[in-house]
């Protein structure tokens, strides 16, 4: 199953958006299997975006995503990269498709609600600078695997590990 790195920004932290971008991640079926908030360090922060370094908008947005907590989130489902990026819409707000969080709730290109991570790659490099492995909550199941796994057995789907 991929797997990738969310981010919820510090503009939609202070806005009070946590629960609201939370929601619809939950909705589309994905599994979260690491979460937390933390104020991401100068070092965090370029460690995360080193691929933008030396662009023009590289300082502004070092600034902006030190500028308070956001929420760190590994996301787990069936083409979740791809798939999250389409709820995510394109980086610029005014022009994300109608419906996306970025479109919904983005003021600025700056300022744009979520992040998440572009490629295999990518998740597994921004994964790892956010989070231990013994962060990352694997031994559990959704709900949805665990009415499928009944399904094939003779077992209740309630109490499965
Ligand atoms: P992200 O990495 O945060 O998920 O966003 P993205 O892939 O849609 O966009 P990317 O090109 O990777 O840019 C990273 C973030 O930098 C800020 N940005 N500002 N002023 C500008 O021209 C500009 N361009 C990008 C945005 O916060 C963007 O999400
Ligand atoms: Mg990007």
């Amino acid at each position: 199953m991929e797997r990738t790195f969310m981010a919820i920004k510090p503009d939609a932290v202070k806005r009070g958006l946590i629960g609201r971008i939370i929601k619809r991640i939950e909705n589309k079926g994905y599994k979260i299997v690491a979460m937390k908030m933390l104020q991401p360090t100068l070092e965090i922060a370029e460690k995360h975006y080193a691929e933008h370094k030396g662009k023009p908008f590289y300082p502004e947005l070092i600034k902006y995503i030190t500028s308070g907590p956001i929420v760190a989130m590994v996301v787990e489902g069936d083409n979740v990269i791809e798939g999250t990026r389409h709820m995510m819409g394109s980086t610029v707000p005014n022009s994300a498709e109608v419906g996306t969080i970025r479109a919904d709730f983005g003021m600025t290109k700056e300022c744009n609600v979520v992040h998440g991570s572009d490629s295999i790659e990518a998740a597994e490099r921004e994964i790892a600078i956010y989070f231990t492995q013994d962060e990352l909550c694997e031994n559990w199941k959704t709900m949805m695997e665990l009415v499928l796994e009944a399904q094939h057995s003779d077992s209740t789907p309630f109490v499965g590990a």
